[in-house]
């Protein structure tokens, strides 16, 4: 049974990946198991300059999810390359940078500060972070700005360019199209959608910004809807990578089946640390009982099946 995957000429040993912001960078998880059993590691968004983030509170829980506005609190990159990347460096995984950038250069000056860091395998355009007040979802909601900065940025860098989208706009298929137009390598979708929440006790909102992006498994079934409708429209000519709601095995196939080539998990990474193992072992079980011999027959299968069967 081959669980292993290859997306824009990388191997990856399996398909299930952990997302940016809900595990730093591996180094508090490899305290407690052995990372390198996952497929990949996203990176906390990583910017040219350190950042402090936004004034607490910036977490709170909701209904089957939480509201965060952090800000992209993260070293630098100068402060990732000589603090953390030692550390991780020998860790028999592939990093994918997420990257976050003010301007198209800014973007594209982090991107090649990490050119010759081999561990980094790829880099993730976070065009989407709803905390920010410049760069972020400014990029992600206008396409003609989106275009541009993919472009730039795949013309100047030699590693696969992938880009997380925003689901907070009206058509997501309208964005996957013009990152694929300017050459993205892959789409991975969804970020967090906005949300708020008032605290009755202290009569205002419970974050600092008052809005924050919303995670977890509330907003599994709008992330399986985006990944099928990507799937429908761009299916075959760039791997989607499906992130969103994600906790058990069944959750991460939903994505699978509606189209995506590999699974992030997030937020279930706060409350179940194993979360992302559970899954790897869920879905090689769910393979061995359907006589699954290899991962990528599963991928877009439901557009396959006659859906009144
Ligand atoms: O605020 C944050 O650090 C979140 C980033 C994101 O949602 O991309």
């Amino acid at each position: 049974m081959n669980l292993s995957i290859e997306l824009f000429g990388i191997r990856f040993k399996n398909p299930v990946w952990v997302a940016s912001g809900t595990f730093g960078y591996g180094l508090e998880a490899m305290e407690i198991y052995d990372i390198s059993k996952l497929g990949a590691v996203v990176t906390k968004g990583i910017s040219l300059r350190p950042r402090e983030g936004n004034e607490p509170p910036r977490i709170v829980e909701t209904p089957c999810g939480m509201l965060n506005s952090i800000g992209l609190q993260n070293p630098g990159v100068e402060g990732f390359l000589e603090k953390i990347y030692p550390k991780i460096k020998d860790v028999d995984t592939h990093f994918i940078a997420n990257i976050f950038g003010e301007t198209e250069e800014e973007y594209v000056e982090v991107c090649k500060a990490l050119e010759e860091a081999e561990k980094v395998v790829a880099y993730e355009l976070n065009v989407s972070c709803p905390n920010v007040k410049k760069g972020g979802i400014a990029f992600g909601h206008d396409p003609v700005t989106l275009g541009g900065l993919v472009e730039k940025v795949r013309s100047s860098v030699k590693k696969p360019v992938l880009v997380k989208l925003s689901p907070n706009v009206t058509d997501i298929t309208e964005f996957a199209k013009v990152c694929v137009d300017s050459g993205a390598d892959g789409l991975v979708l969804i970020n967090t959608l906005l949300g708020m929440r008032i605290n009755l006790r202290r009569e205002r909102p419970d974050l600092s910004t008052k809005v924050g992006g919303l995670s977890g498994p509330a907003i599994l079934p709008i992330a399986v809807r985006m990944v099928w409708e990507v799937y429908e429209r761009f299916g075959g000519q760039v791997p989607i990578i499906g992130v969103g709601g994600i906790t058990t095995y069944e959750d991460a196939l939903e994505h699978v089946y509606a189209g995506a080539s590999a699974v992030q998990i997030g937020t279930a990474n706060f409350y179940d640390p194993y979360a992302p193992l559970k899954v790897i072992e869920g879905i090689e079980r769910f393979m061995k009982e359907r006589n699954f011999k290899d991962f990528r027959q599963l991928i877009g299968r439901s557009h396959r099946l006659d859906i009144k069967t």
